[in-house]
């Protein structure tokens, strides 16, 4: 029986690469979005894949976006949790709002959707969760104090997790991409973007691809005794 995959953020960007490797690899896949009809209309169109809406900054819609895709395609085995946003600012012009709507989709999300499918996992005795972190998480970045904050806490909260998981079947890892080509980076200020990407050592911006194809070797049920782990993917823009 094919596995059931839940990509949050799953029809944009990073996410709607990792949903459509997971496709192409055998597994049912569910791609959540928050807010964008347009951009998931055409995703299911384009690939094939259902999406479902829910904000995962909400506990109540993530119990419930899981019931439905249960209902639906079966269990879920693997989390992908991608989705995320940003508020960028400068201490100074930082917000309170910046910093909770950053802080309950970013960090908020993924213990939302664990937790509202860890019951299933354990049952079961497999699970495969990977949490989407970044570079600016293990290295920060100017401007983005409550990003930073959230995809660190990502990496806390995988190594703790982990634990919890270890010895039932589960595994739960981390990505942490550097800049890759996506939206959430091309909305940075063309002259910054442009300092950062001359301090990429391979020379360009990642791939969506390249960071699905580090969510495919992670989800394998061969992966077994890959937890707690981090994997970097940045062209050798950080190494940690
Ligand atoms: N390091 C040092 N100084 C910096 C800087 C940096 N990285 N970025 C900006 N500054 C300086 C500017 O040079 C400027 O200095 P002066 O006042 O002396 O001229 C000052 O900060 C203010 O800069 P701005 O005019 O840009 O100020 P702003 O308030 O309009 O914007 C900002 C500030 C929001 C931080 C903006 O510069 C910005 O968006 N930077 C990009 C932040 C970033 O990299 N975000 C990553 C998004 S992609 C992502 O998050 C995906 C992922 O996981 C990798």
């Amino acid at each position: 029986m094919a596995r059931v995959a839940v990509v949050t953020g799953g029809t944009r960007g990073i996410g709607e690469a990792i949903s459509v490797a997971l496709k192409n690899a055998g597994y049912k896949v569910a791609a959540n979005y928050a807010g964008n009809e347009e951009r998931a209309k055409g995703f299911t169109q384009r690939t094939g894949i259902a999406a479902y809406k829910w904000d995962v900054a909400s506990f109540e819609e993530c119990v419930a976006g899981i019931k439905k895709v249960e209902a639906e395609l079966g269990p879920v085995d693997v989390i992908v949790n991608n989705a995320g946003i940003t508020r960028d600012a400068t201490m100074r012009k930082m917000n309170r709002q910046n910093w909770d709507e950053v802080m309950d989709t970013n960090l908020g999300g993924c213990f939302n959707m664990c937790k509202a499918a860890w019951e299933g996992m354990l049952a079961r005795g497999f699970g495969r969760i990977v949490n989407i972190g970044s570079i600016n998480g293990q290295a920060g970045q100017y401007g983005q104090v409550n990003y930073a904050a959230a995809k660190s806490g990502i990496h806390g909260f995988t190594k703790a997790l982990s634990q919890e998981g270890a010895s039932k079947g589960i595994t739960v890892t981390a990505i942490a991409p550097g800049y890759i080509d996506t939206d959430m980076v091309a909305a940075v200020p063309p002259e910054v973007l442009a300092k950062i990407v001359a301090k990429i050592p391979v020379g360009r911006l990642g791939k969506a691809e390249e960071i699905a194809r580090g969510v495919l070797f992670l989800v394998a049920d061969e992966g077994g005794f890959i937890t707690g782990s981090t994997m970097s993917i940045n062209g050798g823009q950080h190494m940690y």
